[in-house]
């Protein structure tokens, strides 16, 4: 197998590992993955973290605009991909039923459940202001980057 980085998206995992490995300190790893797909991504206008406390999803480091502090398990999209337990990738937020909007600037997200010890530890969640930003193929490469997180999230 090659080392070559390909894409776009294996450049940002391969950004995302090297930032992130070895580094003791959950809160830091998580801001500089924000920081991180908020600067290479293109087109995005939010990209942070919410982090499941009982039955809410609390806001957590993020890069974009102030954004909403707690969002019910089962509300909006990023509830919903926790009740889920799946990422959703969503064309047109204006067409999803629920759909908490933070930036009015925002028309498309994508978000990625995160696993700590086989149970739902919170989301990655990502807003573009181009319709449609996300593919199937984004769709992949945001499995990826949650694997990547997943990673620092289970050392704590
Ligand atoms: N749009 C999200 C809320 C969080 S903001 O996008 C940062 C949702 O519907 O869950």
């Amino acid at each position: 197998m090659s080392n070559t980085v390909n894409t776009l998206s294996e450049q940002i995992a391969s950004e995302l590992r090297a930032l992130t490995e070895g580094v003791p300190h959950l809160i830091a790893n998580l801001a500089n993955s924000a920081a991180l797909l908020y600067e290479k991504l293109g087109n995005v206008n939010w990209a942070g973290f919410y982090i499941l406390q009982d039955d809410k999803l609390v806001l957590g480091p993020f890069c974009g605009k102030v954004a909403c502090i707690e969002i019910p398990v089962g509300k909006g999209v990023c509830g919903s991909a926790v009740e889920k337990d799946r990422i959703i990738a969503v064309e047109n937020v204006h067409e999803f039923a629920g759909h908490i909007a933070c930036d009015s600037a925002s028309n498309s997200e994508i978000v990625v459940p995160l696993h700590r010890d086989g149970k739902v530890w919170g989301v990655l969640d990502v807003d573009s202001p181009v319709k449609g930003r996300f593919s199937e193929k984004d769709t992949a490469a945001f499995q990826d980057y949650g694997r990547i997180i997943e990673n620092f999230i289970s050392r704590g």
